[in-house]
C-alpha cells in the first residue's frame, strides 16, 4: 500500500528510482511521483528550486524513461519516488506524490496514514496547501519546526516524526543540503547499500525495488530514522541516540517479476503453480517437527491472516482437526485483539501472510507479543517486517507474486499448512507423498487444453453479474476463497457457503441461470454436496462442478485431480483461471484490480 523508493548515488537517480517505482506498483497504482534534485540547479525545470517534480495519474507500468525526463531535466544523483494507494484525498495528480513545503525545498513522500493530521494541518495555519492528502503536513511541519525552533534539517525531521500518530513511514528530502532522511513508524522502510563503500544508497518500502543493484541492507525498525548525507547515519526517533546497524546479505531469489511472454502477471503467476507447489513443500523437516511438537503443546493456537491469506487459515484450521484431531482456531487478523483474553505464554500463533508486511496481522502479532506468545509465520517475501518480528518462520517459496490477486502464494501456504497438520499428526511423510503428489497433478492439469475448456465456461459467464460457490469440509474455507477471487479479479459480485447453508437464506437469491459453483472433493462431504447442488439446479441454478468426478447434477464440470486432503490445493485453482479469463473478456486488466492494492500497511 504505498511503495516508497529512494536512491542517492553515481547513477541517475530519477531513472533508477523510475525503475524501482514499476516493481512496487503492486503496493498502489492510483497515481505515482517522481522528485529529483537537480545537480545544477540552472538546468532544473524550476531553475531557482533545484528540485524537478513529475506527478501522474495512473499506473506507472509502461512509462518510459523518455516520459519522464520531460519533466525531470538534467543530471540528478538525489531522487525520491512513489507509487500511491489513496487514504486521504481522491485520485489526483495534486494528491500524487511527493508533497512539497511552502519554500519548495523539502520533499516528502508517504506510506501510511497521518491519524493526526488535521490536528497538525490547523495548528499550521499560515502554510499554504496544495492538496487533500494527510500526507502534505509533513514537509510543511519540517518546514515549520526549521523555522520556529532554528534547527536543522535533520533535527527537524525527527521531530516532525515524532509529532505524527498512527502506522506510516516517510521519506523527506532537502534541496539546499541534499540530505535524505527516512522515517519508520510501523510501515516498512529498508536501506541498501554497499559494503564499506559509501557509492550509493537505497530507501525502499521493500527490497524488490533495488535487489538489482544490491543485495546488503539494514533494516530500519519502528521508531529509527536513517539520515543519507554521502554516507548513511542511523538514530532512534525518540533519544535521538545514534545506532549501529549489522549489514545483512540476503540471498533471495524471488524468481523474475516479468511477464515472460504472458499477457499478464496474473495468468503467469497461476501457470508457475506447475512448480511452486513442489518448492514449497521442500522444507526443513526438523523445523516442521518443532512447530508441530510447539501446536502439540501449546495452550491454544491461532491461525491469524488477513484476505486470502485469512481463508487458507480457515482451511488450515479444517485441516488440523481433519489430519491432526486437533482444535486450532483461525483468526481474522483485524479480530484478533477480541481473543487477547485467551492468551497465554504458553498460546501460539501462526500468522500467514504473503507480503509479511499487512498492518493487521502485524497489529495482531503486536498484540501476541504483549502477552508473551510464540509467533511462527508462513511468508512469501524475504526479510519483510513479519519475518523480523516472528520467533520463527517458514517461506512458502512461491516467488515474487507481482498480480495483486494472490494465487501461487496462496496454494504454496496451503501446501505448508498441509505438512503442518501431517507433522502434528506423527505423518510427516505421508504429507510429503501427499503433497508431492498433488503437485505432479496439478504439473499435469495445467495444460492449454484445461484452460481453453474453462475460458469456454468463462464465455458463458461473462454476462453474469452472480455467482455463488459451495463446498464443504476442507473445501468449504476454498469457496470462500474462491469468491474472493471472483470478485476482485472480474468484479462478478460472488458469494461463498458451506454447502449446508444455502437453504437457510441465500437459495431465495437462486434464479434460472445463476451460476454456482460447487466443490465437490471425492471425500465423506461428496454426497451431501451433491445434494446441495441438485437444490440448487432444482431451483434453476447453473452448476459448475469443480470436482474428480462428472456428476448428472453438472452443467459444466471442471475436472481436477483426486488428491485427498490436498484437495483444497486443486480446487481453488480452476477459479483462478476462471476468474482471470471473465476479467480479461470483461476488458479488465486482472493484474491491477481497481480500488485494491497487494500490500495493505494501513488498519
Ligand atoms: C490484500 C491483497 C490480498 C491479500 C491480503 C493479505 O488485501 O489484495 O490478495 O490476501 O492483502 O495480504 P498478505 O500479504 O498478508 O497475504
Amino acid at each position: 500500500m504505498c511503495g516508497i523508493i529512494a536512491y542517492a548515488g553515481n547513477k541517475p537517480a530519477a531513472s533508477v528510482v523510475l525503475e524501482g517505482l514499476k516493481k512496487l506498483e503492486y503496493r498502489g497504482y492510483d497515481s505515482w511521483g517522481i522528485v529529483a534534485l537537480a545537480d545544477n540547479p540552472e538546468s532544473a525545470e524550476n531553475a531557482g528550486r533545484s528540485f524537478s517534480v513529475i506527478k501522474r495519474v495512473g499506473k506507472i507500468g509502461e512509462i518510459n524513461w523518455d516520459y519522464v525526463s520531460e519533466a525531470i531535466r538534467g543530471e540528478s544523483h538525489v531522487a525520491v519516488g512513489h507509487t500511491r494507494w489513496s487514504t486521504h484525498g481522491g485520485v489526483t495528480e495534486q494528491n500524487a506524490h511527493p508533497h512539497l513545503d511552502c519554500s519548495g525545498k523539502i520533499a516528502v513522500v508517504h506510506n501510511g496514514i497521518v491519524d493526526n493530521h488535521q490536528e497538525i494541518r490547523s495548528g499550521l495555519g499560515s502554510h499554504k496547501f496544495l492538496s487533500k492528502t494527510d500526507t502534505e503536513v509533513i514537509p510543511h511541519l519540517i518546514e515549520e519546526i526549521m523555522s520556529k525552533e532554528s534547527l536543522d534539517f535533520v533535527a527537524a525531521v525527527r521531530r516532525a516524526a515524532n509529532t505524527l500518530k498512527g502506522r506510516s513511514a516517510f521519506v523527506a528530502v532537502n534541496s539546499e543540503t541534499g540530505q535524505m532522511a527516512a522515517a519508520r513508524k510501523g510501515a516498512p522502510l529498508i536501506m541498501g547499500m554497499h559494503e564499506n563503500s559509501n557509492e550509493e544508497f537505497f530507501i525502499a518500502s521493500d527490497v524488490t525495488a533495488f535487489l538489482d543493484y544490491t543485495n546488503k541492507v539494514m533494516y530500519l525498525d519502528d521508531n529509527e530514522m536513517a539520515v543519507v548525507d554521502g554516507k548513511v547515519a542511523f538514530f532512534n526517533l525518540m533519544s535521538g541516540n545514534e545506532l549501529v546497524k549489522r549489514i545483512v546479505e540476503i540471498h533471495w531469489h524471488h524468481g523474475s517479476t516479468e511477464k515472460e511472454g504472458y499477457d499478464h502477471f496474473l495468468i503467469k503467476e497461476i501457470m508457475e503453480q506447475k512448480s511452486t507447489l513442489s518448492r514449497a513443500i521442500n522444507q526443513d523437516d526438523a523445523k516442521l517437527l518443532a512447530v508441530a511438537n510447539e501446536v502439540k503443546n501449546a495452550f491454544g493456537t491461532f491461525l491469524v491472516g488477513c484476505g486470502t491469506a485469512g481463508k487458507t487459515c480457515v482451511v488450515g484450521e479444517y485441516l488440523f482437526s481433519k489430519i491432526a484431531r486437533k482444535h486450532i482456531n483461525s483468526v481474522v487478523a483485524s479480530e484478533f485483539a477480541n481473543y487477547q483474553h485467551y492468551l497465554t505464554p504458553k498460546t501460539l500463533m501462526i500468522a500467514v501472510s504473503q507480503s509479511g508486511e499487512t498492518a493487521d496481522v502485524l497489529e495482531a502479532i503486536d498484540v501476541a507479543k504483549s502477552k508473551s506468545v510464540r509467533v511462527v509465520s508462513l511468508l512469501n517475501v524475504f526479510g519483510s517486517t513479519m519475518m523480523r518480528v516472528s520467533d520463527d518462520f517458514f517461506m512458502v517459496n512461491a516467488g515474487a507474486e507481482r498480480a495483486v490477486v494472490s494465487t501461487k502464494a496462496t496454494t504454496a501456504q496451503l501446501a505448508v499448512l498441509t505438512l503442518l497438520a501431517y507433522a502434528t499428526a506423527g505423518k510427516l511423510q505421508e504429507g510429503k507423498l501427499l503433497l508431492m503428489n498433488a503437485a505432479s497433478a496439478v504439473n499435469d492439469m495445467l495444460n492449454p487444453r484445461y484452460e481453453e475448456h474453462i475460458k469456454k465456461l468463462a464465455l458463458q459467464l461473462v454476462d453474469k453479474k452472480d455467482a455463488f460457490i459451495i463446498g464443504r469440509g476442507l473445501n468449504y474455507p476454498i469457496a470462500l476463497e474462491a469468491a474472493i477471487k471472483l470478485q476482485e479479479t472480474c468484479y462478478t459480485h460472488a458469494q461463498g457457503f458451506a454447502g449446508g447453508e444455502l437453504k437457510h437464506g441465500p437459495l431465495a437469491l437462486i434464479e434460472d441461470g445463476t451460476a454456482c459453483i460447487a466443490i465437490v472433493a471425492n471425500d465423506e462431504t461428496k454426497q451431501d454436496m451433491i445434494s446441495n447442488a441438485a437444490e440448487v439446479k432444482a431451483r434453476g441454478g447453473y452448476i459448475i462442478g469443480i470436482a474428480p468426478e462428472n456428476n448428472e447434477v453438472f452443467d459444466y464440470w471442471l475436472k481436477v485431480p483426486d488428491v485427498g486432503n490436498a484437495s483444497p490445493i486443486v480446487s481453488i485453482i480452476p477459479v483462478q483461471i476462471l476468474a482471470y479469463h471473465i476479467a480479461v473478456l470483461r476488458g479488465i486488466n486482472p493484474d491491477y484490480p481497481r480500488n485494491l492494492a497487494k500490500v495493505i500497511t494501513t488498519k
